[in-house]
């Protein structure tokens, strides 16, 4: 069974429209898991004014009977609450030119798609590309992550995320069960009480200077079994995927998998994960790999770590271009976020689970539930020779 969703709609527009297909029949899609991770979306010290006004309204429109997948295509969409307030200018059939003109973006912000996408379609009004590309449309991904997630959650695996870092002060590693926990609970996405007012003091500094911040995030899978992907084929690798997927959140410009790049400057011997048996079964240990070894799974916990760049809309905004003048000006001002690191985290699990989902869909199939849960439960059964 192949996994896969399309998303289309636009940031200030009346909303997104999202179709999931590939679902196995049976699986059951509680509307307060979508509510409660599209709120975990929007949450975030730093995040900017929008955070407060947005309304993620989810809407079921096929696939979904009873609150039970049905087998036939998942489409829901996702309204946006701004929507009368940018009609005029965004309309899709027919807009009020002054209103249209008040909105126009016209001196590309740096760090953005607007320069490259007026380039490429031909635009002079870069909103034509910037509703698009927003960030906005992660809620879209947040929407499809949580249904991955309770997929997941059939065959026992679980995914979470922490902030790891913020502006450059990183928070303390590693992290036992109950941190995950609070990190999920946390405004700021943080594992410890202790790492919370520091992260808090710097994202205000970078406000009031006009400033904004990245930081780093990590994702963890638990219960993925051995041997999910393949080394067999580029594509069809693990670590791969998952770094696609991470990569192509906006703003993360980094992704490593278990010990990542610190890997590079260490010997052989300090950068493996020896095989030893004891009274637990075969097993690992340390974790450095990051549990996928050849591009498959290798059955310890899953570690995916991601690099946020800093928010590119400035309050102080870096020289541009006026692109109808050709005239030197400051790059346009669109209400942002000071800091959307625990955003991005909450982004970073939902395309986690996503790849898991895709991952284990192909290789297990099943158009039921049932079937897709005995399959992975017969494949983990073979595995245990190594587990005992
Ligand atoms: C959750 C989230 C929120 C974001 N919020 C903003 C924002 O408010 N303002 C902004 O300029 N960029 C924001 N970004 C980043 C931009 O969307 C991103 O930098 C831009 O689309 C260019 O893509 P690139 O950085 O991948 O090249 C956000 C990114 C994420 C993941």
């Amino acid at each position: 069974m192949t996994l896969r969703f399309l998303t289309g709609g636009e940031s200030h527009g009346r909303g997104y429209v999202i179709v999931v297909e590939g679902l196995p029949a049976g699986l059951r899609l509680p509307r307060e898991r979508f509510t409660s991770e599209l709120a975990r979306r929007r949450r975030g010290y730093g995040r900017g004014p929008r955070m407060a006004l947005e309304r993620d309204e989810l809407t079921f429109w096929g696939g979904l009977r009873d609150g039970l997948t049905t087998g036939s295509p998942l489409a829901l969409s996702l309204g946006n609450s701004e929507w009368e307030i940018w009609r005029p200018a965004v309309d899709a059939e027919s807009v009020d030119v002054e209103a249209a003109a008040c909105r126009a973006a016209t001196c590309p912000r740096p760090g953005h798609a607007d320069m490259a996408g007026i380039v490429k379609y031909g635009h002079d009004d870069c909103r034509n590309v910037l509703e698009r590309a927003s960030a906005r449309a992660t809620a879209a991904w947040t929407v499809v992550g949580v249904v991955a997630g309770l997929l997941l959650e059939t065959v026992g695996i679980g995914v979470r995320e922490a902030v790891d870092s913020i502006g450059g002060l990183s928070c303390t590693r590693p992290l036992c069960d109950e941190e995950w926990d609070r990190a999920a609970a946390s405004d700021l996405g943080c594992a410890r009480e202790e790492d919370e007012a520091a992260l808090v003091e710097r994202i205000v500094a970078a406000r009031d200077e006009g400033d904004t911040l990245g930081g780093t995030f990590v994702v963890s899978l638990t219960g993925m079994p051995a041997g999910v992907g393949s080394y067999a084929e580029l594509d069809r690798r693990l670590d791969g995927r998952f770094a696609a997927a991470l990569m192509s959140i906006p703003a993360i410009k980094g992704v490593e998998i278990g010990d990542g790049f610190r890997l590079a400057d260490r010997p052989g011997s300090g950068a493996h994960d020896a095989i030893v048996r004891d009274g637990r079964g075969v097993r690992r240990r340390t974790n450095r790999a990051g549990g996928i070894e050849g591009g498959m799974s290798n059955g310890e916990e899953i570690l995916l770590r991601a690099a946020m760049k800093p928010i590119p809309t400035l309050r102080r905004p870096l020289d541009s271009v006026d692109i109808r003048t050709g005239l030197a000006a400051s790059a346009h001002v669109e209400r942002g976020d000071v800091c959307a690191v625990p955003a991005a985290a909450v982004v970073g699990r939902a395309l986690g689970a996503w790849t898991a989902a895709v991952a284990l869909a192909e290789q297990f199939g099943g158009d039921r539930l049932s079937e897709f849960v005995e399959r992975v439960a017969a494949f983990r059964r073979k595995g245990e020779i190594f587990r005992e």
